[in-house]
């Protein structure tokens, strides 16, 4: 499996504090059956400064010294939305955005209740300008699940959607596994990742979410949430479905 969106470079935002605990991290992402790994350091919040992105290379060589190259390791980003990405990325350098693993791909944090720009007129605008987007959590995002049709609106503007595994298993409480569950019925579901951020705290893993999807819609949508979709990022290959065809939830 391959997992598109975890924290995991230690002391730049909430996740790891010490390479130690980042190592920790990729061990067991590896014992769990994750060949690759794409760091998403929170980007754009004022909590951290992680617009670096040499620090942050620095941080991934480092670790992946530490681990031999297993798994293999990625830079991207979780970019939080604001009224200034898209200028910003217009810029040189991209003002330090990072896409996933150097792809045209977009990991997408919504302001909590999307007060922000519209989420779908967003997708549209990024789209036009070359990149692909990916909301993280949606089942997480009050301003997406508070409003009905939200998500779809936002699929059907070419926005990919990432819930988080630890949201389909329950660990997060009824609500998120519920909304999780209605987004894989509704087929508007492209990717499931861990979003970890300690080895002992939303520790990695993606096992026993894969499980559940393959045992209510079988292995081939498992594969295709965990696997197969996350491999076309990483490789940077367009997206085989055009925009407002939904992908089968089953
Ligand atoms: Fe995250």
């Amino acid at each position: 499996m391959i997992d598109l969106h975890l924290h995991l470079l230690p002391g730049v935002d909430d996740g790891p504090a010490t390479l130690d605990q980042s190592a920790a991290m990729c061990r067991a992402a590896a014992a769990d059956g994750c060949v690759a790994l794409v760091a998403t350091p929170h980007q754009r919040r004022d909590e951290w400064a992680t617009g670096d992105s040499a620090r942050l290379e620095r941080e991934l060589a480092r670790l992946a010294e530490r681990c031999g190259g297993r798994p293999r390791l990625y830079l991207g980003g979780e970019v939080r939305v604001d009224s200034e990405l898209v200028a910003d990325l217009a810029r040189p350098g991209r003002s330090g955005i990072a896409t996933l693993a150097g792809s045209r791909y977009l990991l997408l944090e919504l302001e909590p209740r999307c007060l922000g720009p519209d989420p779908a007129e967003l997708a549209t605008e990024l789209l036009a300008r070359g990149y692909q987007p990916i909301v993280a959590h949606p089942e997480m995002t009050p301003g997406l699940w508070r409003e009905e049709g939200a998500c779809e609106r936002l699929v059907e503007a070419g926005a990919l959607l990432q819930v988080t595994a630890m949201s389909v298993t329950g660990d997060f409480g009824r609500g998120p596994r519920e909304r999780v569950w209605d987004l894989l019925e509704a087929g508007l579901v492209h990717f499931v990742a861990s979003d970890a951020h300690r080895p002992d705290w939303r520790p990695p893993g993606l096992a026993r979410a894969h499980g559940e999807i393959a045992a209510r819609f079988g292995l081939a949508t498992a594969q295709r949430l965990m696997v197969e979709n996350p491999l076309l990022v990483i490789e940077d290959r367009p997206w085989a479905y055009a925009p407002g065809v939904r992908e089968a939830g089953g």
